[in-house]
């Protein structure tokens, strides 16, 4: 099995791949992720902004339908890069939507110059919203 330090640098290069791809012509801030799925693919996503700016899709999302439409479901981890100095985190949005997912998955941030940081995604989205049960107190069960 690969060791994690050549999984993250395997990651970490597919998200600059995709990076580079970013389609933000308006905040000019190109971000990549890269999702690693149970069975050792890796899904890719960029952002794709438009001139209604609301509609912006975040790389991270991009890289979650890929890997559903592919067929995957359980996630490992996520790289995900940008060209801020600091390492990037995920917006509270994509927070959400991997935690449906994968709870447990290793989020890892990465600079420009390189810096890395390793966070669970479970520690940036604590309490999370996870089910909800209709008024009649049916419904709440795990969609899968
Ligand atoms: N963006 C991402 O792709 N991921 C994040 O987690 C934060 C923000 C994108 C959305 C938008 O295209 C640009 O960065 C500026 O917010």
């Amino acid at each position: 099995m690969r060791d994690v330090q050549e999984r993250d640098a395997e990651l970490i290069a597919a998200a600059r791949a995709t990076q580079a791809l970013s389609y933000a012509p308006y905040s000019k801030f190109r971000v990549g992720a890269a999702l690693l799925g149970v069975s050792g693919r890796i899904y890719a996503g960029t952002n794709v902004e438009n001139a209604s700016l609301g509609l912006a899709i975040c790389a991270e999302r991009a890289a979650v339908c890929q890997a559903i439409a592919a067929g995957e479901r359980q996630f490992l981890a996520i790289a995900i890069t940008s060209d801020a100095a600091q390492p990037t985190p995920p917006c509270g949005a994509c927070r959400q939507v991997l935690l449906e997912f994968a709870p447990a998955l290793e989020v890892v941030m990465v600079g420009r110059d390189g810096a890395v940081e390793r966070w669970p995604l479970e520690a940036l989205l604590p309490r999370a919203f996870t089910s909800f049960a209709g008024a009649d107190g049916s419904g709440g069960e795990e969609a899968r």
